[in-house]
């Protein structure tokens, strides 16, 4: 008994993302796994971040947020998203998108209730919904059109499928988008699909919409980030989440935060209270800064984060692999059949080991379904020179 453990943390393990990141750095292999940048964050960032110290915000914020802050998230939603925002009563600051997703599914899912996800989905999903006590339905997204040569294709779902996942018990679902692993970016028609159904079965959506600002425009289809609050009949049963990590390459600093209508703000306040208190006070001080940053920003972010998507779809094409090019997010997933492996483990294991580069195993983004047997996933947000190592490194596959 002493050392026992809880039932429900018995019910997942460590996460595999991570897990590869220490594999990378005990077999100095190139890091091409885990999705933080390895190249620093804007210097005006990190310099308000100074500022903030050296002014003495090192104090606790308001639990929920420092007013500076919440009026910034306000205000750049409104710009950007799109949907008018009340700083004061519809925004909880959180230790990162992660603790934001978690303290919304133990405020608003009681045990025994289901949650939909689309699979393959962002591991953290499973273990949070296993310590809400909520059950996950999945829905399937398939990799249609898949063409060999990495162009073109994209990712769908059935429609009859996502209907069928809706039933009295659904609490709310999970919508990434732009998505991780995939890259998938939700077109208008699919979220109005899934807003119909929330509308239709009295659901909530929780958004990770941590990716906004990555996607890719593309000449044939009409590739654009839309938020899911924006739909009519959404914003009233919506917590859109969203966070500093990504957008401004500052993975380290876990400030993220959730807007929601009041009522439901005021249920994940308390659970984010006990919780953790609050984000880093200087760094929502300096968050409020990058908030602040002009489109200019979010343009040459796009295009840098275009820029190494290319070079390394090249690269994967070229050593082997059928990539399912990514409209969106930093991450290719790529089908690896043509290597002979028995499963996506044994590659990756050869890979690190044998070739020098971590990934991360497909079938670490299903659970229901055996889909990534045969997959693993590449991030591209790394200097050139990691994506250029990485490509000599691949020549190996060959
Ligand atoms: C879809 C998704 N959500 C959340 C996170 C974690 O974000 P944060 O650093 O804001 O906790 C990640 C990180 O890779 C992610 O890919």
């Amino acid at each position: 008994m002493l050392h026992s453990i809880s039932h429900k943390v018995a019910q997942f393990t460590e996460s595999v993302i991570r897990e590869m990141t220490r594999q990378a750095l005990l077999h100095n292999a190139v890091n091409l796994s885990q999705g933080f940048p390895d190249f620093p964050a804007p210097a005006e960032i990190k310099q308000a971040a100074c500022d903030a110290i050296n002014a003495d915000i090192n104090q606790y914020a308001v639990t929920w947020g420092a007013k500076r802050f919440r009026d910034a998230i306000a205000a750049k939603t409104k710009w950007h998203l799109g949907f008018d925002v009340d700083p004061d009563r519809e925004v909880v600051v959180t230790c990162g998108s992660t603790e934001a997703m978690i303290a919304t599914m133990l405020a608003l899912v009681n045990p025994g209730e289901e949650v939909i996800v689309f699979e393959p989905y962002y591991e953290n999903y499973g273990p949070d919904a296993i310590l809400t006590e909520a059950t996950i339905r999945y829905v399937s997204l398939l990799a249609e059109g898949h063409a060999e040569d990495g162009n073109g294709n994209f990712w769908t779902f059935d429609p009859d499928e996502l209907r069928a996942a809706f039933n009295d018990k659904t609490r709310a679902i999970i919508l990434t988008n732009p998505h991780n692993p995939t890259g998938k970016v939700f077109t208008r028609a699919e979220l109005q699909l899934i807003a119909d159904l929330c509308i239709e079965f009295d659901v909530l959506a929780f958004t990770d919409e941590i990716y906004e600002h990555i996607w890719y425009p593309d000449t044939a289809r009409d590739v654009r980030h839309i938020s899911l609050a924006t739909l009519d009949g959404m914003r009233e049963r919506t917590v859109s989440i969203n966070s500093l990590s990504k957008t401004y390459s500052v993975t380290g600093w876990r400030v993220g935060y959730a807007i929601a209508p009041p009522v439901l703000t005021d249920a994940i306040r308390k659970v984010h209270d006990f919780l953790t208190v609050g984000a880093a006070a200087p760094l929502q001080d300096a968050g409020a800064f990058a908030l602040s940053l002009p489109q200019s920003y979010y343009d040459s972010l796009q295009q840098t984060y275009l820029k190494k998507r290319d070079f390394l779809l090249g690269v994967l094409n070229e050593a082997g692999f059928k990539c399912y090019k990514p409209d969106g997010a930093y991450y290719i997933m790529t089908d690896i059949s043509g290597f002979g492996f028995a499963d996506d483990v044994a590659f990756t294991k050869h890979l690190i080991s044998e070739v020098g580069v971590a990934v991360v195993p497909g079938s670490s983004f299903y659970r229901q379904s055996d889909g990534g047997k045969q997959q693993v996933r590449f991030t591209y947000c790394k200097r050139a020179e990691t994506l250029q190592a990485a490509a000599e490194k691949l020549q190996k596959l060959k």
